[in-house]
């Protein structure tokens, strides 16, 4: 995406802020429309997020949760997204826990399909609330130094904060150990540290990175214990980076591990239950204008989305964007 057009969803979303911050929140924009959100990996933030705004924009939302679906009884993901897909609804909200299945779900269905975190590929909605959250603190983007500290070889986060914060020209950096940078996260425009201290030194925001236990296939790190005394977010750290340095982290946290309690709830210098909120007007953004209606009969190519529609959207015209 181009860099106005980044901006573009950031101003778009301040209305979303406003409109979640009033006490009637309800809009009718999506009535009689459906939105299915098919959360085939766990989620709090990003389900209810999108949960919460298409309700509040009027849509019949269902959630569908893998653990209890036919998934469960060996239900292949075709299958699924073509039973999705003869239910005839009007948005399917994904996530997967491999990369690149919401692009191969966007194929099989007729409707639009929005990326909400796929494997360790793209966690596009999540980008666009840092951005934001980072923009309302610190007025604009550009120049601004964002460290990015922790497991950045399992994050889809950490890539598509890449991607948006050096576009909106950004100085990126990725720090970890070597075990947990991706080999070529230099061509993706971050310069990489592996020293906490060097890499966060003079940051504008220190955006910390849950360390994906799950995802690990081996030992990453000698412990929890070690991890935290050498990358370990605490106040001492802290001190490193600007002293009006933002504090984020795009949740779930381990607590001890890749950030220090104190230091994860100071609110003068953590915006992490900011970031949650932005991440619901960024919801109420992806339902904004959007295209919802449905191709009838057999499938055939739907009409392409202008171009800024395709940071979110997964599907066979905006695939650039996946
Ligand atoms: N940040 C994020 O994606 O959180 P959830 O896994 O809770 O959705």
């Amino acid at each position: 995406m181009q860099p106005h057009e980044i901006s573009y969803l950031l101003d778009e979303a301040e209305h979303w802020v406003a409109v979640n911050r009033q006490a009637a929140k309800h809009d009718d924009r999506l009535a009689g429309l459906t939105q299915i959100n098919a959360f085939f990996e766990n989620s709090t933030r990003t389900l209810l997020s999108f949960e919460i705004a298409g309700k509040r924009l009027g849509a019949d939302v269902v959630n569908m949760h893998a653990a209890q679906s036919s998934v469960k009884k060996g239900e292949t993901l075709i299958d699924t997204a073509i039973t999705l897909n003869a239910m005839r609804s009007d948005v399917i909200v994904i996530r997967h826990g491999s990369s690149g299945a919401v692009a191969l779900i966007a194929d099989k269905v007729d409707c639009p399909v929005l990326n909400a975190g796929d494997g360790r590929h793209e966690h596009p909605t999540q980008a666009l609330l840092d951005a934001l959250t980072i923009r309302r603190h610190k007025g604009s983007i550009a120049g601004l130094t964002v460290a990015i500290c922790g497991d950045v070889l399992h994050s889809r986060v950490a890539r598509s904060n890449i991607l948006a914060l050096t576009a909106l020209a950004a100085e990126v950096r990725v720090v970890g150990p070597a075990t947990l940078i991706p080999d070529a996260i230099e061509a993706m425009g971050a310069a990489r540290f592996t020293d906490m201290d060097e890499g966060i030194s003079g940051a504008d925001v220190v955006m910390m990175l849950r360390l994906q236990n799950e995802r690990m296939d081996g030992a990453f790190v000698p412990s929890p214990r070690e991890y935290h005394a050498l990358y370990g977010l605490t106040y001492e750290r802290l001190k490193r980076a600007k002293p009006d340095a933002l504090v984020m982290h795009p949740g779930p946290m381990n607590r001890g591990v890749e950030i220090a309690s104190n230091v994860a709830d100071d609110v003068n210098r953590s915006v992490i239950a900011e970031q949650v909120e932005m991440g619901v007007a960024v919801g109420g953004l992806q339902h904004e204008r959007r295209p919802y209606h449905r191709k009838r009969g057999p499938r055939r190519s739907r009409q392409r989305h202008p171009d800024w529609q395709s940071f979110c959207f997964q599907g066979p015209d905006c695939r650039e964007g996946s």
